[in-house]
């Protein structure tokens, strides 16, 4: 399976995000992950215009609503090329299953599909307490990713501490794409569990999505060619 370093683009415009792509030289182009932020100050546009330069794309809209929506809204982003997108596991299988179709295009390829499992801001005691779900957060994990797994989706999201019991449930081939990336020298900001690139490695991390330590640097393509170099162990 294909192992990348994914940068977070959080930036709040199109002009922002193209100026910090400029940096890198032509010949290395990163992943990059689009997230609501931009993508809703930027629309489809940005998306089209970072394929053109030829980034590969992970367009993080985590969409959850009911499976009829979610199929025809997939079908959208599937038209824009993308390469990798996302869902709320919590929306059910059937709306995995639905988000799925919408994505499959009439040659039958498709950008890969992952569910968010729990969001690694979700703590155990308010899952319980506010969303009234008695199970741990292990266990919903699992059992998202199993729902996910069996929905036919390509893997999840999740902390790169959660990547090897996701492996051990869903199988080894069952993709697992890591936020809460820092490099051992670096300040962890509001992001609680966290690891290095080399350990996001050995616990079984496919995908790691790194921001700030990247995106932040007073150099970002060094940052990136150090965050590639450890994860990729080259
Ligand atoms: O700057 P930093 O490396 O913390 O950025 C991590 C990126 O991954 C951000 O875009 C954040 O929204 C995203 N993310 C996360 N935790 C999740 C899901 C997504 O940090 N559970």
């Amino acid at each position: 399976m294909a192992k990348d370093v994914i940068i977070a683009c959080d930036f709040a415009s199109a002009a922002q995000t193209l100026t910090f792509l400029d940096r890198f030289p032509e010949g290395e182009k990163p992943f990059v992950k689009i997230g609501m932020e931009l993508f809703y100050a930027a629309g489809p546009e940005i998306v089209r215009e970072i394929k053109r330069r030829g980034h590969r794309i992970f367009l993080d809209l985590k969409l959850h609503d009911i499976p009829n929506t979610v199929r025809k809204t997939m079908r959208v982003l599937s038209s824009l090329d993308v390469d990798m997108t996302n869902v709320h596991a919590a929306g059910t299988i059937e709306m995995m299953k639905a988000a799925l179709e919408g994505l499959t295009r009439e040659d039958g390829t498709r950008p890969l599909l992952i569910a968010v499992t729990q969001l690694t801001s979700t703590s155990e005691e308010r899952m319980q307490q506010e969303l009234l779900i008695g199970a741990t957060i292990n266990e919903t994990i699992v059992k998202y990713a199993q729902n996910a797994c069996e929905a036919g989706l390509d893997g999840v999201v999740c902390s790169p501490l959660e990547a090897g019991m996701v492996k051990q449930a869903c199988g080894a081939a069952f993709m697992t794409v890591t936020p809460g990336i820092r490099f051992a020298d670096a300040a962890a900001d509001d992001q609680v569990r966290i690891t290095t690139p080399a350990r996001a490695r050995e616990i079984g991390s496919d995908y790691i999505v790194v921001g700030r330590p990247i995106a932040a640097a007073d150099d970002p393509v060094a940052a990136w060619r150090r965050c590639r170099k450890d994860f990729l162990n080259l």
